[in-house]
């Protein structure tokens, strides 16, 4: 069927992946050169996830439809380098055909963490052993979205299966190797207290590698590819260690008391010796020598700038590689508390050839050693200060190996008076006080003890800056015949344009119908833009957003490019190939006619268990917003756009349209936003999605102070914002309960896309909203209803949708009938309801149309799951895919959805329906006639 081919791959686009894939792997742990393989070497691969590589985590993230997928022990096989032991790779390819993959039922968020592993004895690990002297171990992990890792066995624990199968494993052989197919970190403790843990020479972190992943981390075993990957996180010893334990997985509230110590900037500060494996470790098959030459400041724009230049030596006799230096600042604990070690620059060489050499320049900004003063202490409330005292930077390849580099000739770098970069408001602040982590006394281990501190509290309320701020209104004109595209062609202006949509047309405007939605690509999140006729009379395209991050999901059924996660791109450092990965992604999303990726995720892994952490890149803001700019760049670069989410503070899955963030505004600017400020500031992104969470009382989407005030006044956005899909809003000034229906308190903080409602549901209203309500009350005036407006059709007059316009106003598909069908059926005329008897598997009917008729087609369904889950049905109509609908979890309770108009001709039809996802049931389809 048509919908099941694959589209269009960018040329390359799968090569890249691979490249990308393998870059990402890092090596924590290489005893005796055991890797790469030698020539010709026998391998003994254990574990079921040889063969069922995870490319993903689960949920929207991972949900890509691929035309192949890769595995660890094929790739190695088709190595040409080594070979594996056959018999152990038969017994295992045996045992899961015994013991197939459970995917939970195929459900939402219902694919177990890991799956049951085949039991290896002692003896079948000896027995191995007589044929190979390298033993690969492989063990795998998922989580995703709705669903948390957990501080349990076969989720963040080894289960004790795994256990006994590593246990047997490094009994019979001296040389072991670990290979983690994982979205999050691990507990890697097993590399301590298993006996003879020290026969594990190797350990890989392969992560979720995309669709070719498994080739991708055969190329870094054989040494196809150098090992080069870095951690983007710190690997503690236990999950107890990390600072954010305490306050992680909450129901309705999480306390941000660690602050800005997140990861590294916590260990590095308090805790060092709980580090197992430090952030920007990695190891590669060589050994570098990173000699920094000449660090000098310069003035740019009046500020200084620091220059490092240096040079890389590969020391090694034998195996080029790659390195990554990177630059670490330590500032003086003046008056703010500040971590011991802040990563402010890094640069990946190219490949340098044994015995090579590469020069270096990294350039610093003097922002980059400023920090936000929000309680006032230095004087210069709200603003990013660079305070007085002497700065010392680290240069090295991970945060813990690094050495001191002389600056203008001296060890310190000294700042005379305390300076403001930046003036900003106070915004986003608590409302509610607790005490936050900070630096005591400095220890002579160069840590601090740790102490903490009140935060300061909400000074400035909202409602005389969102009143005392309002959008002049544009005076309504009607209808005076401009559509969208004569503002681009400069026949009027946008604010003329927007004059003439009624109060009515501009409430349908905010809102984005979903998901599947037939007037877009099939299978896709999103269509937003021209919902309605009188809309698309207007020219205002319909616009397509599609998941992402890591590769585009069309549940359709089209087909499309797995692309690493996040994480393992991370891991790269190197912006520049995600750049380019990601131009080709752009084209990929072009030629599927979808206007915006839903992607890149870029929360911050506050806590090892996020189940989304696979989505999103680092602990740290400054790898995380340049892997985002990079990633946006390269999208946008086709003419299409990435969107950036989830804005801001999604930390964890569980509760995750409740749980607050109670946090202070210091670590909201410094961690949390830094990364989404950079992927706007230095990646012109164009889109945004908010999160579900509130931040300090209010919800990301009604959240005035992150997307006014600090998104468009203070960062210069300009872009669409949309909501996360069916986000809850609350009061924009007076916080309250929050609900789906509080659209004018989203349109007054410039959240601008409601994200989604059903489909055909926009000029309905199904949700009820309160937009036209709150503009007769006065709650909401139609100058910020205009904003939006504008703001919406800003970003679509540059999207591709602007070009299929014409085509779509009432654009109905036709479907022909069979010539002959079944006896008994239902005819058209008359009974327009074919009964399909509550079915949740696949099945068919036959009716019958008695002449040429219009019909608008309705389906009476339920998904007896909470609304956080999700599923699909497809329906097709002589073959022809008809439509694909999607629902929510209906706590049981039957809804409707009307999903299309459709001309029939007269004669016969044979209706079938699919269930790409269990769950739904359908108790009829009804073909109401229009004519
Ligand atoms: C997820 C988003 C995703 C959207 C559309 C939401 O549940 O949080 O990341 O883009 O659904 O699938």
């Amino acid at each position: 069927m048509e919908a099941t081919k694959t589209k269009y791959s960018a040329d390359g686009m799968a090569r890249l992946a691979r490249k990308a894939a393998a870059e990402g792997i890092v090596l924590l742990k290489n005893e005796n050169n055991v890797l790469p393989f030698d020539e010709n070497e026998t391998i003994s691969v254990f574990g079921r996830c040889q063969l069922e590589y995870y490319r993903s985590g689960t949920g929207s993230g991972g949900a890509v439809n691929v035309a192949y997928t890769t595995n660890l022990a094929d790739g190695l096989k088709n190595s040409n380098k080594v070979k594996l032991n056959e018999e152990l790779y038969n017994t295992y390819k045996n045992w899961i055909k015994e013991n197939p993959f459970d995917n939970g039922g195929g459900g939402w968020a219902a694919e177990p963490w890991c799956q049951k592993e085949m039991p290896v004895s002692y003896e079948m690990a000896a027995e191995a052993a007589k044929k190979s002297s390298k033993a690969v171990v492989v063990i795998g992990r998922t989580a995703g979205e709705d669903k948390d890792n957990k501080a349990e066995e076969g989720s963040f624990y080894l289960t004790g299966e795994e256990l006994s199968m590593l246990q047997n494993v490094v009994n019979a052989f001296e040389n072991v190797i670990v290979v983690l197919n994982v979205g999050n970190i691990i507990d890697m403790s097993f590399l301590q207290t298993l006996s003879y843990a020290f026969r594990i020479k190797a350990v890989l972190y392969a992560w979720h590698g995309g669709m070719e992943g498994g080739n991708a981390t055969a190329d870094v075993m054989t040494g196809k590819v150098m090992a080069q990957g870095k951690l983007s996180d710190t690997i503690a010893r236990s999950i107890e260690d990390y600072p954010s334990n305490v306050n992680h997985g909450g129901d309705l509230k999480n306390i941000y008391q660690e602050d800005i110590y997140v990861g590294y900037r916590y260990f590095e500060t308090f805790d060092k010796n709980a580090v197992m494996f430090p952030f920007g470790f990695g190891l590669s098959y060589t050994d570098f020598e990173i000699a920094p030459g000449e660090c000098y400041t310069r003035l740019r724009n009046d500020k200084p700038e620091l220059v490092i230049e240096g040079m890389v030596n590969n020391k090694g006799t034998k195996y080029s590689g790659r390195e990554v230096i990177q630059i670490y600042a330590e500032g003086p604990q003046t008056k703010l508390g500040r971590p011991a070690k802040v990563l402010v620059g890094f640069k990946k060489t190219g490949v340098i050839p044994p015995g090579g050499s590469e020069e270096f320049e990294i350039l610093i900004p003097f922002s980059a050693l400023s920090v936000f003063d929000d309680t006032g202490i230095t004087g210069h409330p709200n603003c990013y200060v660079v305070e007085k005292g002497d700065y010392v930077f680290h240069i090295g390849n991970s945060v813990r190996d690094t050495k001191v580099m002389l600056v203008d000739s001296r060890a310190k770098y000294h700042i005379g008076e305390t300076e403001v970069v930046e003036k900003l408001n106070e915004a986003m602040a608590p409302i509610e006080s607790f005490k936050r982590m900070c630096p005591g006394e400095k220890k002579t281990d160069g840590t601090y003890t740790l102490e903490y501190e009140n935060v300061s509290l909400k000074k400035n309320f909202l409602r005389d800056r969102v009143l005392g701020n309002l959008p002049e209104v544009i005076e309504y004109t009607g209808d005076k015949g401009y559509v969208l595209k004569d503002v681009a062609d400069g026949k009027c202006t946008l604010d003329e344009f927007v004059a003439q949509l009624s109060n009515e047309d501009m409430a349908t405007l905010v809102r984005g119908e979903g998901m599947c939605n037939v007037k877009v690509t099939p299978g896709t999140a999103s269509a937003f833009g021209g919902v309605s006729d009188r809309l698309l009379d207007f020219g205002i395209p319909i616009a397509c957003c599609a998941d992402g991050p890591s590769g585009v999901r069309m549940d359709g059924g089209f087909k499309a490019t797995q692309l690493p996660i996040g994480t393992a791109l991370a891991c790269t450092w190197d912006p520049d190939l995600v750049e380019k990965l990601f131009t080709m992604q752009g084209k990929e999303i072009l030629i599927n006619n979808i206007d915006t990726l839903l992607g890149p995720g870029m929360n911050i892994h506050r806590h090892p268990l996020n189940g989304r952490n696979f989505e999103y890149y680092s602990e740290d803001p400054l790898i995380t917003g340049k892997m985002a700019a990079a990633t946006v760049r390269g999208i946008d670069k086709n003419g299409v756009f990435a969107t950036i989410k989830h804005m801001a503070l999604n930390s964890q899955e569980h509760n995750r349209r409740k749980i607050e963030a109670v946090v202070s505004q210091r670590a909201i600017r410094e961690i949390y936003l830094k990364g989404f400020e950079i992927a706007v500031k230095e990646g012109n992104a164009k889109s945004i999605m908010t999160s579900y969470n509130p931040i300090n009382g209010y919800w990301s989407a009604s959240n005035y102070d992150m997307t006014t005030t600090i998104l468009r006044e203070e960062w210069g956005y300009d872009g669409l914002v949309m909501t996360d899909w069916w986000a809850t809003m609350n009061g924009a000034i007076d916080r309250g309960e929050d609900s789906v229906k509080h659209t004018a308190d989203m349109i007054r903080s410039q959240n601008d896309v409601y994200m989604v409602v059903s489909n055909n549901g926009a000029e309905l209203n199904v949700n009820g909203d309160d937009t036209i309500q709150a503009l007769e009350e006065g709650r909401l005036t139609v100058g910020e209803l205009q904003r939006c407006a504008k703001n919406i059709c800003r970003f679509l007059l540059n999207t591709p949708s602007l070009k299929r316009v014409g085509s779509l106003r009432n654009q109905i598909p036709f479907m022909a009938s069979e010539k002959t069908g079944e006896a008994g059926v239902q005819e058209i005329a008359k009974t327009p309801r074919v009964e399909l008897g509550n079915a949740k598997e696949p099945t068919d009917r036959w009716f019958y149309c008695d002449r040429e008729r219009i019909v608008n087609v309705v389906v009476k369904i339920m998904y007896d799951h909470s609304n956080i889950a999700q599923t699909v049905c497809k329906a097709s109509l002589n073959g022809k895919e008809l439509n694909i609908f999607q629902t929510n979890g209906t706590d049981g309770n039957w809804i409707y959805q009307k999903l299309l108009r459709v001309r029939l001709e007269e004669g016969w039809y044979h209706l079938e329906l699919e269930f790409p996802k269990p769950g739904m049931q359908v108790a009829y389809m009804e073909f109401v006639s229009e004519n």
